[in-house]
């Protein structure tokens, strides 16, 4: 009690300070989401994400070459499919040759020790927008699972090594470790969208992506009949649950700050790695305050990815990463 206990004195100095640090942030914590499109010499900057690009794979190959110099281990594949190429099943998806399966080829040939994770999911691919096979106004849910399962086979046939379905349909965790087991992918781990909330800062994304659920009759605009409901917390640790149950390596949270009482409970609770996924919207909103001069950029990003940490992240999946590395001097 004060005076004995003044607690201030923990605090008196920045060496000090760091001493009794709790949660301190390392590129290892880092899985750096990046877009891939078709073309070449091709390096597009996301109008809704400043200072983040859609690359070709020929600057896919400098830019993973310039991550792993940084100290950055792991990316997140996802690509943006020419409207042409799409429809309801995401057929494009499982072409051997198809955007995805040449990224995953152009990383692990650039960079062999770069761990290659890739978006598993039909919204890229599909003419709807959707994560799965839409019919009769529904997103169908096993056939949907069927496809995500073939499609993660053909990305471990790439050379994949982590498959991460981000569409939030049931079992379909299982139906894909049992594809990639009958395959003999034994050794392709696979990272869960778990709890993945229905949120409106996904937005720049499906920009970057051209991905957003487009106006039809009888189909839902919006992606609530699968992606949860923001407002149910149990729900998230019972998905969590099923996800490892069904064979998860990795699960997931998603969106990231304002869902760290999610993160929290779900790392009290599980005892495999918990990723968190900080979105398009989180970094947009970032980058629109710090450009009005509103708020400082390295300032808002540094407590933004401690407090994520800190909630009990292993794996953070930010746009930041790069930025991060640069606050490192
Ligand atoms: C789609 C997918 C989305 C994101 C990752 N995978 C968008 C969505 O569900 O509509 C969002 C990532 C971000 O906003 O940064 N399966």
């Amino acid at each position: 009690m004060y005076p004995l206990i003044r607690n201030r004195r923990l605090r008196a100095s920045e060496s000090i300070r760091r001493l009794i640090r709790e949660t301190t942030l390392t590129p290892d914590d880092f899985l750096v989401p990046l877009f891939v499109t078709e073309g070449k010499g091709i390096k597009e900057e996301i109008p809704s994400m400043p200072n983040y690009f859609r690359l070709s794979l020929d600057n896919l190959e400098k830019e993973v070459k310039e991550l792993w110099k940084m100290g950055l281990c792991s990316v997140l594949l996802f690509v943006k499919v020419e409207d042409k190429l799409k429809d309801n099943k995401g057929t494009e998806a499982l072409n051997p040759n198809g955007l995805m399966q040449r990224a995953i080829k152009t990383v692990k040939n650039a960079c062999p020790q770069m761990l290659v994770m890739t978006d598993v999911a039909l919204d890229p691919f599909s003419s709807y927008g959707h994560d799965g096979i839409v019919a009769e106004g529904m997103i169908l849910n096993d056939e949907s699972a069927e496809v995500l399962a073939e499609m993660s086979v053909s990305h471990a046939k790439a050379g994949a090594d982590f498959v991460a379905p981000s569409d939030m349909m049931d079992g379909r965790i299982l139906t894909i470790r049992e594809a990639l087991e009958d395959e003999g992918f034994t050794n392709t781990g696979i990272m869960a969208y778990s709890a993945k909330y229905a949120s409106a800062f996904y937005g720049p994304f499906r920009d970057a992506l051209d991905s957003a659920p487009v106006d039809i009759a009888n189909v839902p605009k919006d992606k609530k009949t699968y992606q949860m409901d923001y407002a149910n917390r149990y729900e998230a640790i019972r998905e969590t649950q099923l996800d490892i149950d069904e064979g998860a390596d990795i699960v997931m949270v998603k969106p990231g700050l304002c869902y760290l009482d999610i993160v929290r409970e779900i790392r009290n609770d599980v005892d495999v790695p918990v990723a968190v996924y900080q979105v398009s919207g989180e970094y947009a909103m970032v980058k629109a305050a710090a450009e009005k001069g509103w708020l400082d950029h390295d300032a808002v990003m540094l407590e933004q990815l401690t407090a994520i940490k800190r909630a009990g992240a292993n794996i953070i999946a930010s746009y930041f990463a790069k930025d991060f590395i640069r606050t490192l001097g």
